[in-house]
C-alpha cells in the first residue's frame, strides 16, 4: 500500500511536471510566430491571426522571405482550396496582379519565344537588333514588350510589326495594374506577361552569333528551368557585400555562398542581357514574381544594385529554386595593343561564341564609331579575372581570330544598322554613325 502509494506521487509528480513544460512551449511558440512562423501553426490554427497582424508591406526581405517561403510550402499542400493565408499573401505581395490567377501567366502550353522590350529612345539601337535576327537563322517567335502609349509611338510600333517572327506587341500596362515599369524594371515583367511557356528574354543591344533557339535544348536549362550568364568580376564594394550578406535568413545555397558578390569579389554577378525562363515550372513561375518584387516598390532593391540583373539570382534563393549559371565570359572586339577590346560575350558548353552585349558601336555611353570586331578570348577558367576595362589582357596565344561566317555575320550586322539609320535620317530622325 505504502509503496503504489510512493508511485502514485512520482506519476503525479511528472504528469504535472509535462503539463507545466508544454503550457511553457506553448506560451513560447505563441510569442516566436513573428520571427519564426511555421506552417503546423498556420494550419492548425486555420484563422492566421498573426499574419493579420503583422504590419505590411513587411519591413525586412529577411522577413519577406520567411512568409514566401511559408507561402511557397502551404501552396504544394493545398493545390484545390485557396486558404485564408494565401489569398491575402497573394493580395498584399503581389498587389499588381489584380486578383489575377498566377496561372494565366504560364503561357501556351510548351511554346518557346524571344521577348524584347522596346521603347522609342531605343528604336536606333533595337531595331537594327531585331532585323538581324533572320541572319543567324532565328526560327523564334518573338514578342515586343512596352509600357503605355507614350513608350511607344504608333509608327515605331506598325515598323516593329514589320519585322519577321515578330508575332505581337504587348502595352504592359494594360496587364499589370497601379504599377509603373520604368526602365529595367520593365523586364522580369515582360518575361511574366510574355504568352510563351519557355522565354529568351534579350536586351535590344544583344547580337547572336549563333540560332538562339540552341539555348532552350541546352541540357542544363531543361534539368533547372533557369539559364542565367555571368557578368565580369569587377569593383568591390563593402557596402553591397555587408547588405547582401544580411538581407536573407539561413540556409544559404551552394550558389548563393560562392557568389563573387557575397565573397566580396565583385560587385556584379549577373548580367541580364539574356535570361532563360520556364514558366511552366512552379517553383520558377513563383521564383519570376520574386524577381518582379525585387524590380519595383515597396521592395525593389535599386539602391543597392545595378537594375534588373542581380534581382534574378537573389530572387531564386529568396525562395531557394536552383538555377544554371553560365559562368565563362569573355570580350569581343579588336586588338589594341595586346589586349582585346570591345565587349562582354558569352560562349556554348563548345566555348564557341553565342551572344554579346552592346550592339555594334565602341561604347554606348561616349564613343559613337562603330566597333572593329576581329577576335574574341575568354577569362581563364581556374581563376577569377578581374576586370578593369572593355578589354581582357591574356595570354596572345588565347587571342581567337573571327572565322569567316562569324566575320560575315557581323559584317551584315553593321549594314542593316547603316540601313535603317540611313531610313531614319531620311526621316529627319537623328542616328549614328
Ligand atoms: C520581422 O518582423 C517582426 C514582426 O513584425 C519584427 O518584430 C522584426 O523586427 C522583423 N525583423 C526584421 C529583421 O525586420
Ligand atoms: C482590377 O480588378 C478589379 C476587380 O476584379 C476590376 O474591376 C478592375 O478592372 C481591375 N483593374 C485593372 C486595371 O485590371
Ligand atoms: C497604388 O499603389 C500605391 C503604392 O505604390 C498605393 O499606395 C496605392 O494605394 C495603390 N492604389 C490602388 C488604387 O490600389
Ligand atoms: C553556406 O555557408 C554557410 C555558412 O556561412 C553554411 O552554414 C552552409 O552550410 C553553406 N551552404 C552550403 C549549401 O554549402
Ligand atoms: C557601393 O554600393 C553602394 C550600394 O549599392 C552604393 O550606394 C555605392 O555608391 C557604391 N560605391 C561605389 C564606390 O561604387
Ligand atoms: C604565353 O603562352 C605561351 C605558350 O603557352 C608561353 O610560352 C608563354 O610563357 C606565355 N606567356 C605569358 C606571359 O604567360
Amino acid at each position: 500500500m505504502y509503496g503504489s502509494g510512493r508511485v502514485l506521487n512520482k506519476l503525479t509528480c511528472i504528469a504535472l511536471t509535462i503539463i507545466i513544460i508544454s503550457c511553457y512551449c506553448l506560451i513560447n511558440l505563441n510569442s516566436r510566430i513573428y520571427t519564426d512562423p511555421s506552417i503546423d501553426y498556420i494550419i492548425n490554427n486555420g484563422q492566421f491571426k498573426n499574419y493579420a497582424e503583422i504590419s505590411l508591406p513587411f519591413d525586412s526581405l529577411r522577413n519577406l522571405t520567411i512568409y514566401l517561403r511559408l507561402y511557397r510550402d502551404l501552396k504544394k499542400l493545398s493545390k484545390t482550396d485557396k486558404n485564408e493565408f494565401i489569398t491575402k499573401f497573394e493580395r498584399d505581395t503581389f498587389p499588381w496582379l489584380n486578383g489575377t490567377s498566377m496561372s494565366n501567366f504560364r503561357g501556351e502550353k510548351m511554346s518557346k519565344g524571344i521577348v524584347v522590350c522596346m521603347s522609342d529612345k531605343y528604336m536606333k539601337v533595337g531595331l537594327p537588333v531585331l532585323l538581324s535576327l533572320k541572319d543567324v537563322k532565328n526560327n523564334l517567335p518573338i514578342e515586343i514588350m512596352y509600357y503605355g502609349e507614350n513608350d511607344l509611338s504608333v509608327k515605331n510600333r506598325q515598323k516593329l510589326l514589320q519585322i519577321s517572327n515578330v508575332i505581337r506587341l504587348i502595352d504592359l500596362s494594360t496587364i499589370f495594374y497601379n504599377v509603373s515599369l520604368a526602365g529595367f524594371a520593365i523586364k522580369p515583367f515582360a518575361i511574366l506577361a510574355s504568352t510563351f511557356q519557355h522565354v529568351l528574354l534579350m536586351d535590344s543591344d544583344v547580337y547572336f552569333l549563333q540560332s538562339p533557339a540552341k539555348l532552350f535544348v541546352d541540357d542544363d536549362y531543361i534539368q533547372e528551368n533557369v539559364m542565367l550568364f555571368s557578368d565580369r568580376t569587377m569593383g568591390k564594394n563593402k557596402t553591397r557585400t555587408t547588405w547582401v550578406n544580411s538581407i536573407l535568413p539561413p540556409p544559404f545555397s551552394k550558389t548563393f555562398n560562392e557568389s563573387r558578390m557575397v565573397r566580396g569579389l565583385s560587385e556584379h554577378e549577373i548580367e541580364s542581357g539574356v535570361v532563360l525562363i520556364n514558366k511552366g515550372n512552379d517553383d520558377v513561375l513563383l521564383g519570376l514574381l520574386v524577381i518582379c518584387i525585387l524590380n519595383v516598390p515597396p521592395y525593389s532593391i535599386y539602391n543597392y544594385v545595378h537594375g534588373d540583373k542581380e534581382t534574378y539570382w537573389l530572387g531564386l534563393e529568396m525562395i531557394q529554386k536552383t538555377f544554371y549559371l553560365e559562368q565563362r565570359t569573355g570580350c569581343i572586339g579588336g586588338l589594341v595593343n595586346d589586349d582585346v577590346c570591345g565587349h562582354i560575350i558569352h560562349g556554348d558548353k563548345n566555348e564557341q561564341p553565342l551572344w554579346w552585349n552592346g550592339a555594334l558601336l565602341q561604347s554606348k555611353f561616349s564613343r559613337l564609331i562603330l566597333l572593329k570586331f576581329t577576335h574574341y578570348a575568354w577569362e581563364r577558367r581556374d581563376r577569377y579575372y578581374l576586370w578593369k576595362t572593355p578589354c581582357i589582357n591574356v595570354n596572345k596565344t588565347e587571342h581567337i581570330t573571327l572565322d569567316q561566317r562569324q566575320t560575315k555575320l557581323i559584317h551584315m550586322y553593321k549594314e542593316t544598322l547603316k540601313n535603317v539609320c540611313r531610313e531614319m535620317a531620311a526621316e529627319g530622325e537623328s542616328c549614328l554613325p
